[in-house]
């Protein structure tokens, strides 16, 4: 089978020589499309794929249009908001994404980043600590529980909220349950966003949440930046000096934001949550090994469009 590696932000070199080998001495033919730039080349390049591995990458409904051949789509990390998972449902394409594997490289960018904002971007003027703070953790997947430990190790204490587990599941990661979004961020001197980008939670962070942070608070988000209403942001920045946001997904008006409130908003210059090369081998390398017992086994564990 023709596997296509489509990357727009590529693999570490490491992580792709490791798919390469797995795939080759499963009898796989490999094409690598790296750094490209625009939807044309995905779609030139998928024409004869019977799969891919992605990472961002915008698997449309022209591309899986365009790629007759095509059987499954294999998101190598988490989020799989970048897949029109109801045209390849359509095609009978399997999409599935790697749960878990790069999600140690995006906790520790999180607790960076909380430190980073916390002493005011490493300029010279007083910050503070996070010991003794409360982090609150929205979502407390893979990435959220990673993230807790992390915060929990520092000294903080670790509230968490995720409408699809139990308390004991959030007490067993390490967290102490919060029964709504709104308690938690009404209770936490930082937020971690670590929700999907769902019809539900798009738009769904906005200035009430935003301005019923306690003192001096920190919204984070490594998740998507699809999830934060950016004016309801902008107000809340505005009426509360004291607030701070930070974000490995730029915001749509961030020039705007950064330039209204200067060291309190911070981004990355593009998303680099998953940007280090363990992540990159891990997610790679369990993509390639879901792509070989697909073919070989027919096994679709980690689909995600049933
Ligand atoms: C994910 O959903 O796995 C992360 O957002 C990482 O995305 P990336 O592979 O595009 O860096």
């Amino acid at each position: 089978m023709k596997v296509l590696i489509a990357t727009s932000k590529p693999f570490a070199v490491a992580a792709v020589e490791g798919i390469r080998e797995i795939l080759a001495s499963a009898g796989h033919e490999i094409a690598l499309l790296e750094k490209y730039e625009g939807q044309a080349a995905l779609v030139e390049a998928a024409r004869d794929a019977d799969a891919m591995i992605v990472r961002s990458d915008l698997v449309t409904s022209e591309v899986i249009a365009a790629a007759p051949r095509l059987k499954i789509v294999v998101r190598a990390g988490a989020g799989y908001d970048n897949i029109d998972l109801a045209a390849a449902s359509a095609r009978g394409v399997v999409v599935m994404n790697t749960p878990g594997q790069n999600a140690n490289a995006v906790a520790e960018l999180a607790v960076a980043m909380m430190i980073f904002m916390a002493r005011n971007q490493f300029t010279p003027s007083t910050g503070s600590e996070l010991s003794g703070k409360t982090l609150g953790i929205q979502a407390f997947g893979n990435v959220g529980r990673l993230v807790g430990a992390k915060a929990a190790a520092l000294g903080m204490k670790v509230k968490a909220v995720d409408p699809f587990l139990s308390d004991a599941d959030i007490i067993r990661g390490g967290a102490e349950p919060v029964a709504t979004v709104e308690q938690l961020y009404a209770s936490c001197d930082y937020v971690s966003i670590h929700v999907p980008a769902t019809p539900q939670t798009v738009g769904s962070i906005g200035y009430e949440l935003i301005s019923s942070m306690p003192k001096g608070a920190l919204l984070l988000n490594n998740a998507r930046k699809e999830v934060i209403y950016e004016k309801g942001l902008e107000k809340a920045l505005e009426e509360r000096p004291d607030l701070k946001y930070a974000a490995d997904v730029a915001p749509d008006s961030i020039a705007s934001l950064k330039e209204k409130f200067g060291l309190r908003v911070f981004s990355t210059p593009k998303k680099m949550g998953a940007q280090s090369a363990e992540a990159n081998v891990n997610a790679g390398l369990a993509a390639a090994r879901q792509i070989c017992s697909f073919f070989s086994d027919g096994d679709t564990h980690f689909q995600v469009n049933r």
